[in-house]
């Protein structure tokens, strides 16, 4: 096939030209890795991290990044801030993992407690998928309910219970769920249910099967499509569960410590049984957490007069280098009071620049936005959800991951963007110049 003409091609063959070292680390990796490059981060050209700070990231062949990954979310404070590499560089000269106690881990527990509206108590383990799963466990066991809804547009993680999409033929007010990906048996279908997001019909659902829902699984902001008008509809969320008998739990596994130091609960003032932690709560390395109401929380423990308790558990859960990363994190955190405005003013100058210009223009582009999350949307009109969200602009969407690559803006795979209290101003107006120039470069091209 001739491809001369592809202007896709013709930026692939440029960023491939450039990225050497890159495109020969992929082609050996091939060979070994089962999923060399995994959907989440895929990439029309590879590009293999050397090193980062603040707001930059370095490529092997040398090349510099304005970073929008921010680690899929945890890196708040940016890349390597001094607080968080001081405290890992002490914490490794006394150990990193023991698997017995160590005293850090209540430390961090305190102050997750302190941040999270619901929280009474606290449980620790390594992802967020971990988190969510054990949410929903402790939720089946203190209601001794089997089914959980989660929502249409969500992403819990990658156990069986999360791994679930909606039917694109179902009604967008009554959802049916598809399980995401093989190897997922149909029998978890009989133990999950799928409401619709942002939407006053999935309070009558919850209401219709209050004898069998154990919880409702919620992120506070999708990111499949951020947004800040979403308070009121989870507050009435909220008041649902609270009426029916269902616990509500929150997952703030990228908006904890992002939207606010208290998260998506704070945020928009709602109220949960149990919240689920990860990515910023580990200051960048592995963790995830569930918090909660001390009467849910119990069944956690063993050592209760609960006549079963869940079984829990994780060879690194709770290790100290996580838990002084995480800790020196949050102190930051806590501790900056312009954090969240500044982060959150960030966020909206850079989508308010990208949205005037689609508008003026009227390209069929929203940069939706919760603060300093964003997603890049290509679709005509309001976008309610996401199921709003069509696949006619797919190819034109990755030809401009490709442009925005070229000028040194990296988002890859999902196309979930952050941005950190690294970033300057002038790192957002260059990422708005880039975005920008890319999609005129789509539009001169015919693609939007
Ligand atoms: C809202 C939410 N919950 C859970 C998870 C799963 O976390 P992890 O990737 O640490 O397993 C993610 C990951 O992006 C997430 O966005």
């Amino acid at each position: 096939m001739d491809n001369t003409a592809n202007p896709a091609f013709d930026v692939t063959k440029r960023l491939r030209a450039t990225s050497p070292k890159s495109v020969a680390i992929h082609e050996e990796a091939a060979r070994v890795m089962a999923a060399e490059i995994v959907g989440t981060v895929e990439i029309a050209c590879p590009v293999y991290i050397e090193s980062a700070s603040g707001s930059r990231l370095t490529d092997v062949d040398g090349k510099e990044y304005i970073d929008l990954t921010m680690g899929f979310g945890p890196h708040v404070l940016g890349h390597r801030p001094a607080s968080v590499e001081k405290a890992l560089a002490e914490q490794i000269t006394r150990g990193w993992h023991w698997g017995i106690h160590n005293p850090l881990q209540h430390r961090l527990g305190e102050l997750l407690l302190e941040a999270a509206p619901c929280g009474e108590q606290v449980v620790f383990c390594n992802t967020g998928t971990e988190a969510t799963m054990y949410a929903i466990r402790a939720a089946r066991a203190f209601t001794g309910k089997s089914v959980v809804a989660v929502f249409d547009g969500s992403y819990h993680g990658v156990h069986d219970y999360a791994l679930l999409v909606a039917e694109r033929s179902s009604d967008r007010r009554n959802p049916a769920p598809r399980r995401r990906g093989a190897g997922i048996p149909s029998e978890i279908l009989e133990t999950v249910a799928m409401l619709p997001y942002n939407d006053e019909a999935a309070f009558d659902i919850i209401r219709e099967n209050r004898d069998r829902l154990a919880a409702v699984l919620v992120e506070p902001v999708q990111s499949s499509n951020p947004r800040t008008d979403i308070g009121p509809w989870l507050r009435e969320l909220a008041k649902v569960c609270r009426e029916a008998g269902v616990l509500l739990i929150v997952d703030e596994v990228i908006t904890g410590f992002r939207l606010a130091y208290g998260g998506g609960q704070e945020y928009f003032d709602v109220d949960a049984d149990l919240a689920t932690y990860g990515k910023a709560l580990g200051g960048g390395l592995p963790i995830g957490a569930v918090a909660g109401r001390t009467d849910v929380m119990s069944v956690f423990n063993t050592g209760s007069e609960r006549a079963r308790p869940i079984f829990s558990g994780g060879t690194f859960s709770g290790n100290p280098l996580t838990m002084a990363a995480g800790i020196a994190a949050l102190t930051e955190m806590r501790d900056t009071p312009d954090l969240y405005p500044r982060l959150n003013g960030l966020g909206d100058r850079l989508a308010e620049a990208i949205n005037r210009h689609a508008r003026q223009h009227k390209m069929p582009v929203t940069m939706m936005n919760a603060g300093s999350m964003f997603h890049l949307r290509f679709a005509e009109g309001q976008i309610r959800s996401s199921r709003d969200i069509t696949s006619r602009y797919v190819k034109a969407e990755h030809v401009f991951y490709q442009h925005l690559q070229e000028c040194g803006v990296l988002v890859p795979g999902i196309h979930l963007a952050f941005v950190s209290a690294a970033h300057s101003e002038a790192d957002i107006d260059a990422v708005a110049a880039a975005v920008t120039a890319s999609l005129d470069t789509l539009r001169n091209d015919g693609m939007i």
